[in-house]
């Protein structure tokens, strides 16, 4: 199963034949250097699968701790310097090979090595493949506020091997379902159906869903690359889901929530919220918050973690003029853009998030 996706500017690549195209360009000579960055679990897993694929080039390893706290201003200046010190030049090429947080750095790196470097995404995690690698939004969190510094950068190609996810943990799997379930929401009722019969890699279709997912990312943000309207329906469950993972990042265990999980609570409370503003149907609402209720850990807000959740809405990238933007739905696939909710509709969300069994 092999797919392609010639955008403007770079190319997307899935499956097996995608390691031929990666080897011809790599080969096209364009390149002075060819750096791979990873992280220790890419690395493990992933580098060795990814060597023997393209084995025959020279290829300049960079290694950073697994974890949404490398998307760090103090990492990005390492990567810079090892960038320097290892010959990094104008021409040099970085391969990303990793999740999200590998794409999202390197993509912010490279973009700003010597006023912008070419780079390569090749994702490892369902999340990036269906989601963080693809869209040229690179970037790094502000403490723990998240992806508050950054650039839009395209890669040069999108290369995407589903194999890869035979390591990933179930719980990263999940993680990454959520946006394809949110690609569902936002576009397609059959997709959102046809991803919750089996959310896990026992479904037969993974691969097929995987590709409708980067189909519908692509499309958006091909139709929108500046954000200035149906791009911000990738943002659904983002709102909440940000300043809950913001939340559990100052105030919880490293690794506490995934980012994939907070976006699935953010799916549930967004669509209360969808229902009680903008009549999206009560029998969607319990059937679909229950169906994802199922495949998230159980997480509870007390009020002054809701508030303190709250607090942190202000420094959402979707803000602006002071006004706090939700994307929700009148019916699956029927979005409403720049929606501004009460903070008491939002307890309210919460209460119902805490009803679910
Ligand atoms: N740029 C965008 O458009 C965009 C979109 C969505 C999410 N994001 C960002 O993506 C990040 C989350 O990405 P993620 O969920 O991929 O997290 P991640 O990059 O932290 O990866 C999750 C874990 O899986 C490990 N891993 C990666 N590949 C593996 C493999 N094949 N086998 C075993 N382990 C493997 C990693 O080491 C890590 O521990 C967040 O920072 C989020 O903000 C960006
Ligand atoms: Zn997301």
């Amino acid at each position: 199963m092999s797919y392609s996706i010639e955008n403007t500017d770079h190319i997307i690549r899935f499956g097996t034949a995608a390691w031929s195209d990666l080897n011809t360009l790599l080969k096209s000579g364009q390149w002075s250097s060819i750096f791979v960055l990873t992280d220790e679990s890419s690395q493990k897993f992933c580098y060795p699968i990814f060597k023997e694929k393209i084995k025959q080039l020279e290829l300049k390893l960079l290694t950073i701790p697994q974890g949404e706290s490398s998307k760090s201003i103090e990492w990005t200046q390492k990567l810079w310097e090892e960038l320097s010190e290892n010959g990094g030049d104008r021409k040099s090429l970085m391969i990303n090979l990793g999740g999200g947080v590998v794409t999202d750095l390197g993509g912010f790196v490279a973009s700003t090595f010597r006023r912008g470097i070419d780079f390569i995404n090749v994702p490892t995690t369902l999340l990036s493949m269906v989601d963080a690698a693809i869209g040229g939004k690179t970037g790094i969190d502000l403490g723990v506020l998240k992806n508050q510094i950054g650039v839009v950068a395209q890669p040069k190609a999108i290369i995407i091997f589903p194999e890869f996810l035979e390591t990933l943990p179930e719980r990263e799997l999940t993680s990454g379902w959520m946006e394809m379930v949110k690609h569902g929401f936002i576009s397609n009722e059959q997709y959102l159906a046809n991803c919750l019969i089996t959310p896990n890699k026992a479904n037969p279709d993974l691969k097929q869903l995987i590709w409708e997912s980067v189909k519908i990312k692509n499309e958006v943000v091909t139709q929108d690359p500046y954000e200035l309207g149906r791009r911000k329906t990738l943002n659904f469950g983002h709102t909440l889901g940000h300043a809950i993972e913001s939340y559990c990042l100052d105030h919880r265990p490293e690794n506490f929530m995934k980012h994939g999980e907070a976006v699935g609570i953010g799916m549930i409370l967004a669509l209360y919220l969808s229902h009680i503003t903008q009549g999206f149907p009560k029998t969607k609402l319990s059937h679909f918050s229950e169906q994802l209720k199922k495949l998230l850990p159980e997480f509870r807000f007390d009020k002054t973690a809701q508030e303190q959740i709250i607090s942190y809405l202000i420094h959402d990238k979707k803000n602006a003029h002071g006004r706090i933007n939700f994307v929700l739905l009148r019916d699956i696939g029927n979005y409403v853009i720049d929606c501004q909710v009460t903070n008491a509709q939002i307890f309210e969300a919460f209460n119902f998030w805490q009803s679910l069994e």
